[in-house]
């Protein structure tokens, strides 16, 4: 597999080059939802690629043996040359967040091919994402994910630094550590409550509950392109491998209601190398653990 980051290809591609990440994504797409959802970068508005940083996964035709839906995408010419697209986390930068002086990064859409589930996909994204825009910021910038999707929060926790709400977060505000959340926090929830709704698919009607930083009834609404992104949050197959964080984040969203926790955490070069360390330990006792079984 290899990777490719695409920054504001709206403004850097040429329209045929446009087109055919716009069909890559749109492939990719197709075997998770039906419709797909006329949003962020799968959106037709001609704008929609304007402002996003997108990574693309693509798995090496020759290489991998991949499963049938694959073949099945390269017969119906949604390959790109030898390549094939198989995941992609498609993410925009908040402007308009007054009080905060570092950037704030929104991790928008995440999405893979069934036969790339549960690879450690999300991991190899993120961390591509990071490689690329931390260096436009090196000072650091703030990032922030809003999901339902259990194993999307507990990456997201993983990969940033400073996570709220977070398991660590709770303990240390539970054993008298600092204070969290600081105002930085509030002012991109609020900017996010305010400015972003539309944006970032929160229904009109959700509440935005300060307490536990989450939107209430955010999905739960009567809107054709958030029909895909409701999930049964107690589905294990969108839980994450580390139980008592899936139990921390589980636990602030109410059963069927459509709520979506945002998450928001911080990254500059430093962190992004801590972490970047921290995952490959990971990845190497995970690969030992494989070759014993
Ligand atoms: C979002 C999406 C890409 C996540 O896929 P995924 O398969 O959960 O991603 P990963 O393979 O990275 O797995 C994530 C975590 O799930 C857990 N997991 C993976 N395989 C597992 C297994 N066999 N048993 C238990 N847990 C497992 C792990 O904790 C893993 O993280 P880790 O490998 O770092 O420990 C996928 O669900 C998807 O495409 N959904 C449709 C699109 C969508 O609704 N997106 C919404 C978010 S915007």
């Amino acid at each position: 597999m290899f990777f490719r980051c695409y920054n504001r290809p709206g403004l850097t591609l040429s329209l045929p080059e446009q087109q055919e990440l716009r069909k890559e994504l749109l492939s990719v797409a197709r075997t998770c939802f039906n419709p797909v959802p006329d949003y962020q970068c799968l959106s037709s508005r001609p704008d929609a690629l304007d402002d996003k940083i997108i990574i693309v996964a693509y798995a090496e035709a020759d290489s991998m043996n991949f499963e049938e839906e694959t073949k099945n995408r390269r017969k119906d010419n949604t390959s790109h040359g030898e390549h094939c697209a198989v995941a992609f986390t498609s993410t925009l930068f908040l402007d308009d967040v007054p009080g905060v002086r570092n950037p704030v990064l929104h991790t928008g859409l995440t999405v893979a091919i069934p036969s790339v589930h549960r690879t450690g996909i999300l991991a190899e994204l993120f961390a591509q994402l990071f490689l690329n825009v931390v260096p436009m910021h090196p000072e650091g910038m703030w990032v922030t994910t809003l999901a339902a999707v259990l194993s999307s929060l507990v990456q997201s926790e993983r990969a940033l630094a400073r996570s709220y709400p977070s398991p660590s977060a709770k303990r240390s505000m539970d054993n008298d550590g600092p204070p969290r959340p600081s105002s930085e926090y509030y002012s991109i929830a609020r900017a996010i409550d305010k400015r972003y709704r539309a944006q970032l698919l929160i229904s009109p009607k959700a509440i935005w509950d300060e307490e536990s930083f989450v939107f209430r009834g955010s999905l739960d609404w009567d809107n054709q392109e958030a029909d895909g992104f409701k999930k049964d949050v107690d589905d294990k197959r969108y839980w994450h491998r580390d139980e008592a964080s899936n139990v921390f984040f589980r636990g602030l969203m109410r059963e069927g209601k459509g709520d979506e926790v945002l998450l928001i955490g911080f990254v500059n070069e430093e962190i992004l190398w801590k972490k970047l360390e921290e995952l490959q330990q990971r990845q190497a006792e995970k690969r030992l653990l494989k070759n014993k079984l």
